[in-house]
């Protein structure tokens, strides 16, 4: 099938060229040269796990251009561009708009085309694009069968090969036979499971085929805010809970782990830190507080999930301020810069608010991360911080570090040399990933949350 991605973020790229992997012929547009340039020349332009290895292996069906190409015959084009926060919260729809038009001048009289929207849109997405995309097409006389549908895309950073080969499900939104069976078809690679398995992408054990669940737009819409607005909920309900498990003396993990086994709440995005971040959670929980007031309705489990997830980032600034009194003057190492382990994205990462409320407080800050330090560099040129390349030279003079980011790497620190170069012996691990006992022989004090 002929597919056609707009955007080539981390959605737009990852299943264009998933897409592409399963047999499909795939072009991916995006305006800016530079990211046309590299993607053609096999480089991925974020961090992800498998993405370049994928790349390679799906080049013969797969393109990179700055032009949308003409839309003719059967075909897919997905609408996978940035919808950014507006000041009131609501999603700003610009580049969706600009998108759903510049696809329409494209369209042929023979095109039988389903337009997807697969960036997460507001409510009524669908049916808006649908009269942009329409109305384009009356005015230039063109008569093709096109229709819009919703197909919310689930994948999460630093794992997005991965969710994209093996989904848990595939929901399609649309009012119209037709686009569900051309979507389908599209998807029955992945829903069959048919592809061979790339080596650094490998198909998880036990996988289970996915679910196709067929629903009207709206229903799709919806159900991508819910999902994101109850995974945001269960980990401020876990870090709620981590704050009583400090004042009665559990230990959180022990109770995550306890509850997490049961199938009906699942162990999933129930560990207790630092609090979320990243593209999505802020932004969509944002959102859907902005649509649901413009209903005149409130909906104050969200809006509890997005205050507990401000304070619990307070929390490591309270906890580090706890054992170190005055934090002027003192050096804080931070281990991570990026939202997760994973992934070079620094978007709403709980690291930079780290480090606004510590130089407020007038701490020097040294910061490492194995990979987002480029990025970070290049965004916030002047952060007031300290590049460290290896975790002992940050840990020279430190009075104490956080664990900011749970990059898989920092579960082998070298705790005996990181120990014999720091000048006080704190450890704040704001991602619990640590094992409290190593760090204590190390000779070093583990502070964690709700532990
Ligand atoms: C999320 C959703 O998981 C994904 O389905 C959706 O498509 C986009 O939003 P993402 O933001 O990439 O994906 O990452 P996710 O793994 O969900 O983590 C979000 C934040 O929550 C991160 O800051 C992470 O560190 C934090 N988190 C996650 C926790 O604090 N505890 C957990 O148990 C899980």
């Amino acid at each position: 099938m002929n597919v056609t991605i707009i955007g080539t973020g981390y959605v737009g790229l990852t299943t264009g060229v998933a897409l592409a992997y399963v047999g499909h012929n795939v072009v991916c547009v995006d305006k800016n040269p530079r990211i046309v340039e590299m993607l053609s020349q096999g480089q991925a332009t974020i961090h992800e796990p498998g993405l370049e290895e994928l790349l390679g292996r799906a080049k013969s069906h797969l393109k990179f251009q700055t032009d949308i190409p003409e839309l003719s015959g059967d075909g897919v084009v997905f609408i996978a561009v940035g919808t950014p926060t507006k000041a009131n919260g609501d999603a700003d729809l610009q580049y969706v708009d600009a998108a759903a038009k510049e696809v329409a001048e494209k369209i042929q009289a023979d095109a039988k085309l389903v337009i997807v929207n697969k960036s997460t849109v507001p409510i009524g997405s669908a049916k808006h694009v649908e009269g942009i995309v329409h109305r384009a097409l009356s005015a230039k006389g063109v008569d093709a069968a096109v229709w819009v549908a919703s197909n919310p895309e689930f994948l999460a950073e630093g794992r997005a090969m991965h969710d994209t080969l093996y989904p848990d499900r595939v929901v399609i939104g649309a009012d119209d036979p037709t686009p569900i069976g051309l979507l389908r078809n599209l998807y029955a690679p992945l829903l069959e499971q048919t592809f061979p398995d790339p080596a650094e992408t490998p198909r998880p054990e036990r996988y289970t085929l996915p679910a196709l669940i067929t629903t009207t737009p709206t229903s799709a819409e919806l159900t991508k805010y819910a999902a994101n607005s109850f995974l945001a909920t269960k980990i401020s309900f876990i870090n709620e809970f981590s704050r009583l498990a400090e004042h009665v003396g559990a230990d959180i993990t022990e109770v995550s782990r306890a509850i997490g086994l049961d199938t009906r709440i699942g162990s999933k995005h129930l560990q207790a830190g630092i609090g979320w971040g990243g593209s999505c959670f802020g932004k969509d929980t944002r959102a859907i507080l902005a649509m649901a007031k413009s209903y005149d309705y409130q909906m104050p489990i969200v809006e509890s999930a997005i205050q507990v997830n401000q304070r619990q980032r307070l929390h490591v600034i309270d906890k580090l301020q706890k054992r170190l009194k005055v934090l002027r003057g003192t050096t804080i190492g931070l281990l991570g810069l990026a939202f997760k382990g994973n992934t070079d994205d620094l978007r709403d990462s709980p690291a930079l608010t780290l480090i606004e409320h510590l130089h407020e407080r007038g701490a020097v800050i040294r910061v490492h991360d194995p990979v987002s330090v480029p990025n970070t560099k290049r965004l916030y040129p002047d952060l007031p911080v300290e590049y460290c390349d290896k975790v002992v030279e940050l840990a020279a003079n430190c009075d104490a570090i956080v664990v900011a980011t749970d990059w898989p790497e920092y579960n082998r620190l070298p705790l005996a040399d990181i120990k014999a170069a720091m000048r006080g012996d704190l450890i704040l691990d704001a991602r619990n990933m640590l094992e409290p006992s190593m760090v204590s022989e190390a000779g070093l004090t583990y502070v964690g949350v709700g532990r």
